[in-house]
């Protein structure tokens, strides 16, 4: 084994315990944090399957930031919905044989590359252009643009640019699955697309993008608006009340 190829076994079962240790862990905290009050974003759902659906226009649609910021919706929704088939599209280097459907959006994945980038800049020059926004922005808020910036520039220029070996780089990744490493491409591009995915992974469970999990704890959301039909009470106040 080359010493790249080693090197990139070890950053990615690293990154990979690290992100699902590390997410383990957030969701765990934020299933656990008391929500002592009732305090859902009105006007909301009196009922559960009201709150589901409710939840699923948010995740779908992006509701809520629709309704505040329409600039901000459109880039963020560019950028997501890219991401969302990009990601998709790569399920080739990971599954064999390739799902049918995999192999069926092969073609938008190449270019809903451009869907992710036009977003990812858009957010971007918000930080820069808004005045507000430039000063409540700390320097992880550009980080965490620049990974993505980075990755997404990196694997485009290897699909339109100068590309890489891609059935190796399956051979790869299926290797590590089946705890049975294969040598590595060793391309520029290749390694950086790889080594900032891997970055991306680490800093995942210590970064704001953890609001991906986290939208689905948010009391303002996933709360039934029905103070008065039941009365509220945390889990941790039912015990104080029963003297436990
Ligand atoms: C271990 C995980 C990953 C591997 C093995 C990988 C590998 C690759 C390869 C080989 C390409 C070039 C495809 C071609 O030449 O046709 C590519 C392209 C690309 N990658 Fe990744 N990548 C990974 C993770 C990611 C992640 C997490 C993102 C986004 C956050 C991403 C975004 C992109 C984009 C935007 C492109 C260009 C469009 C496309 O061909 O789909 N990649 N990736």
């Amino acid at each position: 084994m080359s010493l790249v190829t080693g090197l990139y076994v070890v950053l990615f079962y690293a990154a990979t315990i690290l992100l699902l240790v590390g997410l383990a862990l957030r969701i765990k905290k934020y299933a656990t944090t008391p929500a002592p009050l009732k305090i859902p974003t009105t006007p909301a759902p009196v009922t559960k399957s009201g709150v589901v659906w409710r939840m699923v226009r948010e995740v779908v649609f992006f509701e809520s930031l629709f309704k505040s910021n329409k600039w901000i919706w459109l880039f963020g929704y560019l950028f997501h919905l890219g991401m969302l088939v990009v990601l998709l599209r790569h399920l080739r280097y990971f599954t064999d044989p390739v799902w049918f459907w995999v192999n069926l959006i092969q073609p938008f994945g190449k270019y809903a590359s451009f869907a992710m980038l036009i977003g990812l800049l858009g957010l971007w020059a918000r930080r820069f252009l808004v005045d507000r926004v430039r000063y409540i922005s700390s320097p992880s808020d550009h980080v965490m643009l620049a990974l993505l910036v980075g990755i997404c520039v990196s694997g485009m220029s290897m699909t339109f640019v100068a590309h890489t070996d891609i059935v190796q780089v399956k051979a790869f990744f299926l290797g590590l699955m089946r705890f049975s490493p294969q040598p590595l491409p060793t391309d520029p591009l290749l390694l950086i697309h790889l080594g900032l995915v891997a970055a991306l992974m680490i800093v995942f469970p210590i970064s704001k993008l953890l609001h991906a999990p986290g939208v689905f704890f948010s009391p303002t959301r996933n709360q039934v608006d029905n103070p008065r039909e039941q009365r509220h009470l945390a889990p941790w106040a039912a015990k104080l009340e029963s003297g436990e």
